[in-house]
């Protein structure tokens, strides 16, 4: 039985790379990392850490019926998401995921970060600063995407690393 399971799931990378750093942060006990196929398995570790990046505010379909499948393990969420630097919409975006962890399980907690997105989002943010109704709107948007550019960052490689040596004590 191994002591901590990784398992994401990763749509551009973004989780990839925090996954990798997470990986780096366990404790040197036996310890795997898998990236979310039909054939991952949900009982050979005693801890499962789950990655996610973000889709329609929650974590993919995929990941929603991995985490279903999780009995009387110890849990730990991590991901990406489009939108960053808010508490608020993280908390969101974690109390929408912890739900569908069963309470058998011990929830250990959930780290977040924000991610670079797909260049066409911009694009689509572009067209939209031609509608002066959308504009500001649009404005918001184009800043936040600006800002994800560069993330997951090694800041962020870094808190995960503190997020998952707190965790997994
Ligand atoms: C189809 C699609 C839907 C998305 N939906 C959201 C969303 O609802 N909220 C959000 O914050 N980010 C959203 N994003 C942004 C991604 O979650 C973000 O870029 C993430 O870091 C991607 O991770 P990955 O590179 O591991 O796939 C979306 C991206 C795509 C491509």
């Amino acid at each position: 039985m191994l002591k901590y399971k990784i398992v994401y799931s990763s749509h551009t990378g973004n989780t990839r790379g925090l996954a990798t750093a997470i990986y780096q942060g366990l404790p040197a006990h036996a310890k795997d990392i898998e990236e979310l196929s039909e054939d991952t398995r949900w009982d050979d570790a005693e801890t499962y850490l789950v990655g996610f990046w973000t889709d329609k505010g929650n974590c993919p379909p995929e990941v929603q019926e991995y985490l279903e499948k999780l009995t009387d393990k110890r849990v730990a969420l991590f991901g990406t998401c489009g939108f960053g630097g808010d508490e608020a919409y993280y908390k969101k975006i974690e109390d929408r995921v912890k739900k569908i962890i069963s309470p058998d399980n011990e929830y250990l907690g959930c780290f977040l970060c924000q991610g670079k997105m797909p260049m066409a989002v911009r694009e689509r943010y572009q067209k939209m600063m031609k509608d002066e109704k959308q504009k500001a709107e649009a404005q918001r948007q184009i800043q936040n995407f600006d800002r994800a550019l560069l993330h997951p960052d090694t800041q962020d490689y870094n808190n995960a690393m503190i997020f998952v040596r707190r965790v997994c004590e």
